[in-house]
């Protein structure tokens, strides 16, 4: 998950080597690199691709800078200018992703899975609106609202563009794909369906039509109760949980037979001791009853010792 890297002084090694933070998300060797590190440092069963759900909206051509200390900083759209979007992926970017995906895939061990994935529609939307990160998204909710027509164009080049990004990863080699919703508990009332569900159920219809097999995990993050519309417009995903669901919760809002990921805390793991073990138990036991892969529920922070990331790994592969 976003910021994964920089916790290992081998990331923030080649990070201020490469000099931004983009050419290591273009240069295949270093994408590639960074994607295995933590692979040979914990042997996870499952890697994830080093890039960034904004890679999308770059290569459909607007500008975008990952400022230091500051995050990311993109060209912004509104209703009249949504038309600057280019209809297709810059086949000179993405074709840079595909060739760090064939390059993981030949290096990583035959047991262990590759992730590609992308950022939902409506997550990317709100920094194609707001030019960046906001904090509750006003530029994108009143865009959606007062502005319906337009905001739809957005979300469907956004659709558009995943299908592809996801195709181009699975060709290249990757096994599974997850779509990232990170704003998604921003959504209220039958926003939740046309600007969550709808578009993120487009997406895995149309690439299963290429690639009937793949497996898709959705991160629609806060969305609480509404994982059971979530799971019923969506067809055949897993679920990543964030930290705020309960097996209690998802036992009652998801059936037994729909696979989730997660949802460890990130803070109890910078914390580590006691209350690291106990956490990771009540991860293990309370998703016991149904396919789980444990995981976090949210991205690591860069101050997690790395002790605490080996604690866990042993505990949870004790409990196997
Ligand atoms: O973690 C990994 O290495 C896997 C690849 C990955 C990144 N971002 C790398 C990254 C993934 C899966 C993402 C997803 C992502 N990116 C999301 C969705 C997941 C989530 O966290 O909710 C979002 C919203 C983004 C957008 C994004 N990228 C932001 C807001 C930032 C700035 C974060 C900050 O605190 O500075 C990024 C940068 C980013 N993406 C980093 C990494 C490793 C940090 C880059 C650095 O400074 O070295």
């Amino acid at each position: 998950m976003r910021q994964a890297g920089r916790y290992l002084p081998e990331y923030r090694e080649l990070r201020r080597r490469a000099g931004s933070f983009l050419d290591l998300c273009y240069t295949p060797d270093l994408a590639a690199e960074i994607t295995l590190q933590p692979i040979r440092r914990f042997g996870f069963d499952a890697a994830i691709l080093f890039s960034d759900i904004l890679i999308i909206p770059h290569a459909l051509g607007l500008q975008l800078d990952f400022v230091e200390g500051e995050g990311p900083r993109l060209e912004t759209l509104d209703a009249k200018s949504v038309g600057r979007l280019r209809d297709q992926l810059a086949g000179d970017k993405t074709r840079r992703v595909y060739e760090a995906v064939a390059k993981v895939r030949d290096q990583l061990p035959a047991e262990t899975t590759l992730i590609g994935f992308v950022g939902g529609p409506w997550t990317v939307a709100t920094y194609i609106a707001a030019g960046g990160s906001s904090s509750d998204h006003p530029e994108a909710k009143s865009w959606a609202r007062n502005d319906p027509a337009s905001f739809r164009t957005l979300i469907q080049r956004l659709v558009d563009a995943s299908v592809d990004h996801l195709s181009g990863q699975i060709s290249a080699g990757a096994e599974a794909v997850q779509i990232f919703d990170s704003w998604a508990g921003e959504l209220e009332g039958e926003d939740f369906q046309l600007w969550c569900i709808e578009p993120i159920a487009e997406i895995v219809t149309r690439l299963r039509a290429k690639h009937p097999q793949i497996p898709v995990i959705a991160f629609p993050r806060g969305a609480g109760e509404r994982l059971k519309s979530f799971v019923a417009g969506v067809p055949d995903v897993a679920i990543g949980l964030d930290t705020r669901e309960t097996p209690e919760a998802v036992s009652r809002l998801l059936p037994a037979y729909i696979p989730v990921q997660g949802n460890l805390d990130p803070e109890v793991l910078i914390a580590g001791g006691d209350a690291l073990d106990r956490e990771i138990d009540r991860v293990l036991e309370g998703f016991s009853g149904r396919p789980h892969i444990f995981n976090l529920g949210h991205g690591i922070k860069p101050q997690t010792p790395i002790a605490h990331v080996e604690r866990l790994v042993t505990r949870v592969r004790e409990s196997a």
